[in-house]
């Protein structure tokens, strides 16, 4: 069974999904710890309450973001981890983390990438008028959002919408891409290769890249 470590900053309703696939056996794998840079974050409960190690690091109690990293590395490391999943982790991670990690990391970002990287991603696809928005799961690289995009969900934009139902649209389909990209990670059928997301062998198309 592989070992997922989860890193999340705030209400883990993603990492809950994972949590329960993994219970349901739907995931071949067993979410070992969860980290978070807040130690308010509510998915260090939802990590207790499955009985997982649920761990806090605070930013302040280091020099800078190496340091950080460093330690959160060396703690993750302890799990030997086979696949680390961000889920709502909203801090940068350093180069020399991402390197240690090639090829078994994964992030949800709010948006059809490429389109949206960073931050306000709801506000900026309605500010725009679009018709549609979404979320990508893809491989972590040390560019920001900019890796290799696996699978994506669309969802309609109307224009009656406020951030709240947009963004819980979204959240809907997370909550459906998410676990399954996982579980094709945890079957040893999805992979990175040469910078590219490779399923059953097959190179998938990058999105607009
Ligand atoms: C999710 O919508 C995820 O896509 C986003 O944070 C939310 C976390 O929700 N991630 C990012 O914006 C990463 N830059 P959750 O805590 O309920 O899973």
């Amino acid at each position: 069974q592989a070992s997922i470590v989860v890193l999340v900053s705030g209400n883990g309703s993603n990492l809950q999904t994972i949590l329960d696939q993994c219970e349901q056996g739907s995931i071949n794998g067993k979410v070992t710890a969860v980290f978070s840079n807040k130690s308010t974050a509510y998915g260090l409960e939802r990590a207790q309450q499955a009985g997982v190690d649920a761990i806090s690091l605070a930013q302040g109690d280091f020099a800078d973001r190496a340091a950080f990293d460093a330690e959160l590395m060396t703690q993750i490391d302890q799990y030997q981890p086979d696949l680390i999943v961000l889920a709502g982790y909203m801090r940068i991670l350093s180069d020399n983390f991402v390197q240690h990690y090639a090829g078994k990391m994964l992030n949800i970002h709010p948006s059809l990438l490429p389109k949206y990287p960073g931050l306000d991603t709801h506000q900026r696809a309605m500010d725009n008028g679009d018709k549609e928005h979404g979320a990508s799961v893809h491989f972590v690289t040390p560019e920001l959002d900019a890796g290799p995009v696996i699978l994506q969900a669309k969802v309609p934009v109307f224009t009656e919408d406020d951030i709240e139902e947009l963004s819980s649209r979204v959240h809907t389909q997370e909550h459906m891409i998410y676990p399954m990209v996982i579980q094709w990670f945890c079957a040893g059928r999805l992979a990175m290769t040469n910078g590219k997301a490779v399923l059953d062998g097959e190179e998938l198309a990058e999105s607009g890249h």
